[in-house]
This record gives C-alpha cells, structure tokens and sequence, in this order.
C-alpha cells in the first residue's frame, strides 16, 4: 500500500489497494492509516454491493443506520441520495455519525454509485488537530467535562429533516436517543486525543442549559472549523472513502441541484469512547 496526504492536516489518497479483497496484514494497515489521518480515499474501485458488505465485516461489523433508506435488497447499504427534484442533502452539517449512540460507530464505507457532473465533494475535519491546536486555557477549561448528544432534533417527526424534502423517505422517526460523551476522548486504537463536540449532535455540557453551554461549544465548533484543518474529497466513479467517526468530522456538500447523487453507506461498529 501507498500512501499521499489528501491535505495538510487530514486525510490519505491511498494506491495498491483492491477494497474488494484486501485482508489480513493488508487491511490492518488500512484501518492504522484510517485511524490515524482520520479518512481514507480510494479510486477506481469495483466494489458490488456484496463486496462492500463483506469488506465491512472483515474490517470488524456492520452499525445498520436507523434513519437512511436501505437498499432493496442489502439492508447493512444505507442509501445516502438526492434526487434531481430535491433541494436539501443528507449530512449539509458539519457532523460525526452516530455520537447520539453509547457506543459510536467507528466510522463508514461510502461507495459513490451516481454523481452529479460536478459539486457533491465531502470536507473532513481532523478532530485530533482540532484539539492539538487549541490554546491551553481552553484546553484546561474543557479537561473532565462531558457532553449530552442526541438526533432526535434532526429525525423526529418536528425534526429537521422532516421540514425538507428528504423526510418523507426517512425512517426511525419515533426513535429517541441520547448518550454522554467526554469533550475529549482518547482514541480507543491510537490513544491520540481527540475533540468530541459536533454542531449537529451536541445539544449541552453536561450540568449546563443549552444556553449555559452554547458559549463554550461555538467557540469549540468555530475553533475545529477552521479551513486550514480542512480537507476535500472530490468524488470519482470508483471512488470509496472510508473514515473514523472518532477522528474526524464531515460535511457533504450541497452544491448540484438539478442532479441526482447516490452514495451507498455501510456503517462500521465502534467501542465506548473514554477521556
Ligand atoms: C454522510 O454524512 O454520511 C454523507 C456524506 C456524503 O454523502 O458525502
């Protein structure tokens, strides 16, 4: 395996890997880079969806994503998609899967299936330099806090998406989650520590109002959101990206309306996060 930075501070354009096979010694190189550089990116894949469905369970598990639509007939696929007529995407936010959960998934295997001409890139966030960079005041601030993370403000039926174009096709409305989460957790492979807010999940600190714990969380978010922590997947046919939830934050754009874009998503099984 090879291996470039997708950017300065996140993310690996990896070569000399086929998805649809790699596996012992190989594939745990894969998960070391993934868990390190936050997001891997692969091109010129043949993955079906049996292969994606394989893959993600040799890498350790499949999480079945309680919202998206599954595909037909593979429902470990949740279909990331928009629809030429539709004018809101899924994941327009800065966000982490699945941090609403006790246990988070690890991350995700996003396979591009129909892409628009141009537009649909997906922007990541080192959550690692996040931390890094930030001063040490507000790292002492922010030492033993935890926080409360939730969905059920984007998926329940006053929800987010329920205003959009997307909530009719959603599922898992009457679902309600919550889980508490330190402000810093260690990865749970690498040690490294990581900032563990994000602005679509994170309501409160906990012990604080919303109100009360908005101040430190905006300056937290506005501190991760920073472009020089950024980087940017440009989607070809074949291209698989695959990432740590713990590792990073990511953002789909939302930028080609009047095309369709199609993802399939498997959601990989995580472990409980620590400080
Ligand atoms: C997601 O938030 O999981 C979707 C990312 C994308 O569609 O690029």
């Amino acid at each position: 395996m090879e291996w470039f930075p997708l950017a300065d501070r996140v993310g690996a354009e990896v070569r000399g890997v086929d998805l649809a096979t790699v596996a012992g010694a190989a594939l745990d190189d894969l998960k070391a880079l993934v868990w390190d550089k936050g997001v891997a990116v692969l091109r010129d894949q043949t993955l079906t969806p049996e292969d994606h469905i394989a893959l993600a369970n040799r890498w350790g598990g499949i999480d079945i994503n309680n919202y998206f639509p599954l595909e037909g007939e593979h429902p470990e696929i949740a279909i990331v998609g928009k629809t030429p007529e539709q004018t809101t995407n899924i994941g327009g936010g800065w966000h982490t899967d699945h941090s609403y959960d006790q246990v988070p998934a690890m991350g995700s295997i996003l396979v591009a299936r129909t892409l628009p001409p141009k537009g649909g890139d997906t922007l990541f966030i080192h959550m690692g330099e996040a931390y890094d960079s930030l001063d040490d005041g507000t790292k002492a601030e922010i030492e033993g806090l935890s926080a409360f993370h939730t969905a059920d403000h984007i998926y329940s039926p006053d929800g987010v998406y329920a205003q959009t174009d997307q909530g009719a096709t959603l599922r898992g409305q009457d679902l309600k989650t919550g889980a508490v989460h330190p402000l810093v957790v260690r990865h749970p492979r690498t040690g490294r520590r990581l900032l563990y807010v994000n602005p679509s999940f994170t309501l409160n600190t906990v012990g604080r109002s919303r109100a009360d714990s908005l101040p430190l969380l905006q300056r937290l978010w506005a501190h991760a959101m920073r472009e020089e922590l950024q980087g940017r997947v440009e989607w070809r046919d074949g291209t698989v990206a695959i990432w740590d939830n713990r590792t990073t934050w990511h953002y789909a754009m939302n930028d080609y309306h009047g095309h369709a874009r199609e993802m399939h998503r498997i959601t990989l099984t995580g472990e409980a996060l620590a400080a």
